[in-house]
């Protein structure tokens, strides 16, 4: 090729996603196959948006409202915030995107975990940062040694929690001497994709209290993974107006679609919905811990809606032995050796056919 494309895309792969269940089927022979690789919702989404979406199906014709109102006011009300402090995009993989583009020059410093969402590091490269790595302690984040690393010249600090992929979180606590320590200058985003799931000791469930105080936080969520709309691509960030303010001025207009508003602000308003979908999740994991237990296997506890274990063979060759049986999870990079994988929570036959092939793979 004869064009010179940006230096800061040299270190960043191509993104490759996980295997189509079709694509398993047909190369392997196999009739049924079980995905729990992308830690997608196991019961689907609330019918109430499937019926929004039939509803508006006819008017797809005109361009969905680029400032997604109705969405806005959804979720405003759900949580008792100003609209302006809501920001819809595609997914919150965009919103990492925006934030990214939005505020990182050149040489800018940010402060991330080593294991967590891969795209904190992608965007954060894109953009020519420099990344400051804070190691996982005891597979959770180490609160104390990001203290240590943010400095006044650090532009973003990512976090997760629960962090994906360990399932791990850090406390309010935590959280609160982290804010009250980063400078004003510094901005946190801080990521609650599996927020939903998480009900344990000391988990910030009041997360949105600390942006009245700190106008330098982000939080991102996303109707992914609890509300089952990951194939219509919707997330939500809720922050100071003037930040969202400058991420708009990135943003491309129409970046949440009239479908899938329609879909969101249905599924964000049915608690009904939610609350099968976090008790069928409570029961799988505690299910999976104990065929865990059962088979001697290490694992994290998590507060998300996916676990990881330490198979104590390498990563890569469990994953293709449970492929060829049928069932498709995440062998997971950055462990010292590779020996951890990722499984999400799915229903309980799921999770049973998964149990019953690993201990296969692993007697193998
Ligand atoms: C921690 C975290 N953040 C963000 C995302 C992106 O979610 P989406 O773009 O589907 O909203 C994911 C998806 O897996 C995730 O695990």
């Amino acid at each position: 090729m004869q064009i010179n494309y940006r230096k800061e895309l040299e270190k960043i792969p191509v993104y490759v996603p996980g295997k189509p269940i079709d694509d398993v089927k047909r190369e392997l022979g196999l009739s049924k196959v079980v995905k729990l690789a992308s830690n997608e919702n196991p019961l689907g989404f609330s019918p109430k948006a499937r019926d929004a979406v039939n509803a508006i199906l006819t008017e797809a014709n005109l361009y969905p409202d680029g400032n997604a109102t109705l969405l806005k006011n959804a979720i405003a009300g759900k949580f008792g915030i100003e609209p302006e402090m809501v920001l819809p995009t595609c997914g919150s993989d965009e919103m990492v995107d925006l934030i990214a583009k939005s505020f990182i020059n050149c040489g800018d410093e940010v402060v991330m975990a080593d294991i967590t969402f891969p795209r904190y590091y992608i965007t954060s490269q894109m953009m020519g940062a420099a990344i400051k790595i804070i190691p996982l302690k005891n597979l959770s984040y180490d609160i104390e040694r990001f203290k240590k690393a943010i400095t006044a010249d650090t532009k973003i600090v990512w976090l997760c929690n629960p962090n994906n992929p360990t399932g791990t979180t850090f406390s309010e606590q935590e959280l609160s001497d982290l804010l009250e320590m980063v400078p004003a200058s510094t901005l946190v985003v801080y990521d609650e994709a599996y927020y939903e799931f998480a009900s344990g000791e000391g988990y910030p469930k009041n997360s949105l209290a600390y942006l009245k105080k700190y106008k330098n936080m982000l939080v991102m969520r996303t109707l992914s993974k609890a509300y089952g709309l990951a194939g219509f691509r919707v997330g939500y960030t809720i922050g100071d107006p003037e930040l969202l303010n400058v991420i708009n001025r990135v943003r491309n207009p129409f970046n949440v679609t009239l479908l899938t508003q329609a879909a969101a602000i249905a599924a964000i308003l049915d608690d009904e919905f939610l609350q099968k979908v976090v008790d069928n999740n409570d029961r799988g994991k505690e299910y999976i811990y104990k065929e865990f237990g059962r088979l001697g296997i290490e694992f994290a506890k998590t507060e998300a809606n996916h676990i990881i274990f330490n198979a104590k063979k390498d990563s890569i060759q469990v994953f293709e032995a449970l492929l060829r049986k049928g069932v498709i999870i995440r062998p997971i990079k950055g462990f010292s050796p590779e020996t951890w994988l990722r499984v999400s929570i799915g229903t309980m036959e799921e999770n049973r056919v998964f149990a019953e092939a690993l201990e296969a793979v692993l007697a193998e």
